[in-house]
């Protein structure tokens, strides 16, 4: 699969032949909005973890260039849905075959409301896998013992992306556990470095990583990764 990144929690993954988009925050975000032109972002998914602004701000331009199907939680299809987007929406721990592989939605310790604080549902992470190949995108989380779940209960891991700034979500100390828990040594790491608040230090973190015999991949928004 190849996966590029957006900024944020945001990627573009190619997988199975199909484009998923997840979290894209691109217009809001002075790092990423030079570097990645949002009307020619392919999608024919659109999955988003949580209502927040970071993390949905350009789901419906994109969903409606593309005429893509958006993949959330109950709470945040609905609210697509009723834009007249295509929608398909899921709750904890269930999983569905889609056309491009099996999707998952598993836990997430964190808050989820729209930019107008009115209800997002339940944050949450996504598993997605094919014969060959399988991902998890933790979205915003906290460390959580749930994370030992997903080598029970899906395919073994190629590679995850998971929040390392810290403040909102885990810091890298933490990710570097919760690669432990989901049995995974490749990791992408997202949600740093946007605001003053989740601002790291790339080396320190990195090499952190690799003192644990893991590899920590920090992506220039832009540019992509094939694993
Ligand atoms: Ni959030
Ligand atoms: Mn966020």
């Amino acid at each position: 699969m190849k996966i590029r990144y957006l900024g944020q929690n945001g990627f573009a993954i190619q997988f199975n032949g199909y484009n998923l988009v997840i979290d894209p925050f691109i217009t809001g975000n002075p790092l990423a909005t030079s570097k990645i032109n949002i009307d020619v972002l392919q999608a024919d998914y659109i999955l988003l973890t949580h209502a927040h602004g970071d993390h949905i701000a350009d789901a419906e331009i994109i969903a409606k260039i593309n005429d893509a199907v958006i993949l959330s939680n109950f709470e945040v299809a609905t609210f697509y849905e009723r834009k007249g987007i295509k929608t398909h929406s899921m709750n904890h721990g269930g999983k569905f075959d889609f056309e491009f592989g099996t999707v998952k939605m598993v836990n997430a310790i964190h808050s989820s409301s729209f930019p107008d604080g009115s209800y997002g549902g339940n944050p949450s992470g996504f598993v997605i896998w094919n014969n060959n190949e399988c991902i998890y995108i933790a979205g915003d989380t906290a460390l959580t013992l749930d994370m030992k779940l997903i080598p029970m209960t899906c395919p073994k891991l190629s590679v995850a992306i998971l929040p390392i700034g810290d403040n909102y979500t885990m810091g890298y100390k933490d990710a570097r556990i919760a690669s432990d828990f989901i049995e995974c040594n490749t990791i992408i790491g997202s949600h740093y470095n946007t605001f003053p608040v989740i601002t790291i230090d790339e080396l320190e973190a990195t090499s952190y990583f690799e003192k644990y015999g893991k590899k920590l991949h920090l992506l220039d928004i832009g540019k992509a990764i094939e694993i």
